[in-house]
């Protein structure tokens, strides 16, 4: 009889960034999480995660890249396990227990940033060591072992712009984007705690007018109809204000208001905030248009017409939102 493990093959997975193009925060659940009406994105900005059946022993993890935290906290590891565990016996080599994996994952989304990278690195490893090991879940176990190894991670696992609600577990893909709107993404060195952040809205929060609701489901129901990369871009002005986390951010991050106000100046653009922060993000109509921008903010850096807080360089990066069509192909 052959080896099991021997007839496995290695599998690389591309991670995407996200946006929150919008993020309205609806209710505080007895949980203690937050029940969400956002409209997520996925980026060509990606993490490059490979992996690859072990004969034995452990599952190891290497990361390069920018720095995620020392690699047995990471993600990617507790996600091998959870999804070992949900899987059992079930895989094309069983029964018996699933083999051990060599996981390798370039980090080109930097961390803590509200690009929700670790996140995106965990649906890819459940995805990815289900077809190593030739196993397959259940859809709703599979948002389970999501869910359990966090709140952004179902977003991932489904694919494509989206309508996330509820803490996160609520997946409705809105399918009606065309084009491929670039972004230009700022990201200022300065790691944030999205529990810090939540901690922050519980604090200061006033019941607000619902305007970032309405917009969040304006939104929605316009990339449910169609949505072209121009209409986008033209409603950037709202949906930079459209996230409520903005004001706990800024109580946790000072520093970040008046970058942004500076950043908007130099491009003349809306600035938007993604997720819990510190990403900035300027939408435009193609990747190509977003570059130029990302030079000018590089440049403005370099010369000092822009002062980026924090402890390192920020990161600025042009990159584009990801529509269901373009979906699969290489970023
Ligand atoms: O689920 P995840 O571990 O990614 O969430 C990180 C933190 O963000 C949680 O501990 C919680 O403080 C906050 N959070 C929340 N409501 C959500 C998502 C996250 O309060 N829907």
């Amino acid at each position: 009889m052959t080896d099991p493990i021997r007839r496995l093959s290695p599998v690389v997975r591309l991670a995407p960034a996200k946006l929150n193009l919008t993020l309205s925060v609806v209710g505080r659940r007895d949980d203690g999480y937050h029940s969400l009406h956002s409209v997520f994105v996925p980026l060509a900005l990606a993490d490059r995660l490979s992996l690859a059946p072990l004969g034995g022993g452990r599952d190891t993890l290497h990361v390069s890249g920018f720095d995620a935290g020392p690699p047995a906290d990471n993600l990617v590891l507790r996600a091998l396990a959870t999804t070992r565990i949900a899987v059992g016996g079930g895989w094309s080599g069983g029964p018996g227990p699933t083999p051990a994996v060599a996981a390798r994952l370039e980090k080109r989304i930097p961390a803590a940033a509200g690009l929700a990278g670790g996140s995106s690195d965990a649906a890819a490893t459940i995805d990815g060591v289900l077809e190593v090991w030739g196993a397959t879940l259940e859809a709703h176990v599979r948002l389970a072992v999501a869910v359990q190894l966090g709140s952004d991670v179902p977003f991932f696992l489904a694919g494509g712009p989206a309508l996330v609600e509820g803490r996160g577990e609520s997946v409705a893909p809105l399918r009606g984007l065309h084009g491929q709107p670039g972004v230009v993404l700022v990201t200022p060195g300065l790691p944030v705690s999205t529990p810090d952040v939540f901690a922050a809205f519980d604090a200061i929060r006033t019941h607000g007018d619902g305007a970032v609701r309405m917009s969040s489901a304006h939104l929605a129901e316009e990339f449910r109809a169609g949505l072209t990369t121009a209409n986008l871009v033209a409603r950037a002005g709202v949906l930079a204000s459209a996230n409520d986390l903005l004001p706990a951010t800024s109580l946790v991050v000072p520093a970040l208001v008046p970058f942004k106000r500076a950043l908007s100046r130099l491009l003349g653009r809306p600035i938007g905030l993604s997720g819990s922060g510190p990403t900035l993000w300027a939408l435009y109509a193609s990747e190509h248009e977003a570059r130029a921008a990302a030079a000018v903010v590089g440049a403005a850096l370099r010369d000092g017409g822009l002062t980026a807080p924090g402890s390192s360089e920020p990161f600025v990066c042009a990159t584009s939102i990801v529509s269901h069509s373009q979906q699969g192909s290489e970023p």
